[in-house]
């Protein structure tokens, strides 16, 4: 395992936010209670939150602010084990409700007067942030609504935001028609579209791993890069969300959003700046590039699967997708995918990135693996070692978070034996760190107004435009063999079929 003579502390962020108040729209839900609070304590632990800062729930449960404030505790006791009493008691001081229906404007008048009077007990200068932990149905209408009561406009030098939660649409079509909407009331600067993948620490790192280094850069083309595998597997089925999930499927669900993310930070050029637009053009650059696929292509390049039922690793007894609540028992969305991608451009022409994601996988486990091309001219012509594996470079994700590079050793002895070997770098070993939820950096970022961890109506545009054509082709030719694969598994025989055609396989995980 590599090791550090000592880990340089970069430039601690000690800025804290300006005076603002925080509104979430879904106030009583489960984000607000698992994430977003957990994540206002945090930052407000570590000296990160300005003093002058207050939030205001609102949903249509009739509830007091008393009542909210037992919300927000309860939701501290719960999520923040251990949390600074002193700083739960602040937080829950600042905490207000305001009821109300989203379409409704009798509710955003008096979610204006409620917060008139945060503005004067506590100091929030009118600068607002609107968190829509909402359904999507309701992006629109809320957003329509904030305009309509003023609520939107930045007057008097203050700022106004809207952080709006996926999912962005469910195509290309939707996507347009819900930005052109929201940019009938709002500027793009005021738009903060989130992704909570981007609020992951390695997935960040993806940037200072490629550019902060001096030795990646060069070999991270087509010239060394044999192809991209990116898993994304979850262990989980549809977690009382099959209402939702089964008019999505996981196509929807995140491969426009995260794995576009994760696609974007792999292989975009370098930026000028790390401005947010700087760093945003270059994403959307590549997204662009992404080949769009033919309807003939879609069937040879992608695959689709949904889970029968089967057994975990420990040998429990799992349900298949249609045996779960609110899913239909024909049901045939799919609960798998794997696809086979190209990038139209000089760095990577000729480099497919294969992607699989899937519920009830046999592993959670998330990584990016490059896969380097073999030694050019094989020395050990003639002996048992001429099959050299090749490098790989693994970014791991989650639950493991850091990197490994794998490569040949000479296996001690007298003969010329070749062994895979690992350099790893783990976060835990270096960095420790205490338990974040994510949103964190993303909340903080839209209060100081940085926008690079944010979403481009561009950018979702590019995401939903590989996406679209696959959606075409499945719902033109409904899945016959539905379910297809066990869950527990890595999905259908079909995903390995996708890159044995090439003579590759999945990374055994
Ligand atoms: C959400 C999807 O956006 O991301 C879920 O709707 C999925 O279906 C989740 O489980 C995955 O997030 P994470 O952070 O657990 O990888």
């Amino acid at each position: 395992m590599a090791t550090a003579t000592s880990v340089q502390s970069d430039t601690p962020q000690t800025k804290t936010t300006g005076p603002c108040c925080m509104i979430i729209f879904g106030a009583t839900g489960d984000l607000t209670k698992r994430k977003l609070i957990p994540s206002i304590y945090n930052l407000l632990k570590e000296g990160l939150l300005s003093r002058e800062f207050a939030i205001v729930g609102m949903a249509k449960d009739e509830l007091s602010s008393e009542k909210f404030r037992e919300h927000v505790k309860s939701a501290l006791t719960e999520f923040c084990p251990g949390a600074d009493p002193e700083l739960v008691d602040w937080l829950v001081v600042h905490s207000y409700y305001v009821s109300g229906e989203f379409g409704d404007i009798a509710a955003y008048q008096r979610l204006r007067e409620q917060l008139k009077e945060v503005d004067k007990v506590h100091g929030t200068h009118g600068n607002y942030f609107f968190y829509l932990a909402i359904a999507p149905q309701f992006f629109a209408p809320a957003v329509e609504k904030l305009g309509e009561s003023n609520l939107s406009e930045e007057e008097n030098g203050s700022w106004r935001r809207v952080i709006i939660e996926k999912p962005f649409g469910r195509d290309l079509e939707s996507a347009r028609e819900l930005n052109k909407k929201i940019k009938d009331v709002l500027f793009e600067s005021q738009i903060f579209r989130i992704d909570h993948y981007l609020g992951k620490e390695t997935v960040q790192n993806i940037l200072v791993f490629r550019f902060g280094n001096g030795i990646f850069e060069p070999i991270w083309n087509r010239n060394f890069i044999d192809h991209v595998q990116i898993t994304v597997g979850e262990t989980v089925g549809v977690e009382g969300r099959g209402g939702y999930y089964d008019t999505a499927g996981t196509l929807r669900d995140m491969v426009p959003n995260h794995i576009m993310q994760l696609i974007s930070l792999t292989t975009m050029e370098p930026p000028i700046s790390f401005d947010a637009d700087d760093v945003r053009d270059e994403q959307s650059k590549v997204l662009h590039a992404i080949h769009a696929m033919s309807g003939e292509e879609v069937i040879h390049n992608a695959v689709r699967g949904q889970y029968g039922p089967g057994t975990t690793a420990k040998g429990e007894r799992l349900p298949g997708y249609r045996q779960e609540p609110s899913v239909n028992p024909q049901s045939r969305t799919e609960t798998f995918i794997a696809l086979k991608l190209s990038l139209d451009n000089w760095r990577w022409a000729g480099v497919p990135i294969y992607l699989r994601t899937g519920k009830r996988m046999a592993r959670r486990h998330t990584e990016i693996a490059i896969q380097f091309k073999r030694a050019p001219f094989v020395l050990f012509r003639d002996t048992d070692i001429q099959n050299l594996p090749s490098n790989q470079l693994i970014i791991n994700v989650q639950p493991e978070e850091g990197i490994a590079l794998t490569f040949g050793a000479k296996v001690p002895g007298p003969l010329v034996k070749v062994g895979p070997v690992n350099m790893n770098f783990n976060y835990q070993d270096y960095f420790g760190g205490e338990a974040q939820t994510g949103y964190e950096v993303l909340l903080y970022d839209c209060m100081i107004g940085d926008a690079t961890l944010f979403q481009r109506a561009d950018m979702v545009e590019a995401g939903w435009t590989v996406v679209d054509p696959v959606l075409d082709v499945w719902k033109a030719l409904p899945p016959r063999e539905f379910p297809n694969y066990p869950a527990g598994a890595w999905g259908p025989n079909e995903a390995d079929e996708l890159l044995a055609r090439d003579g590759r396989q999945w990374r055994n995980i």
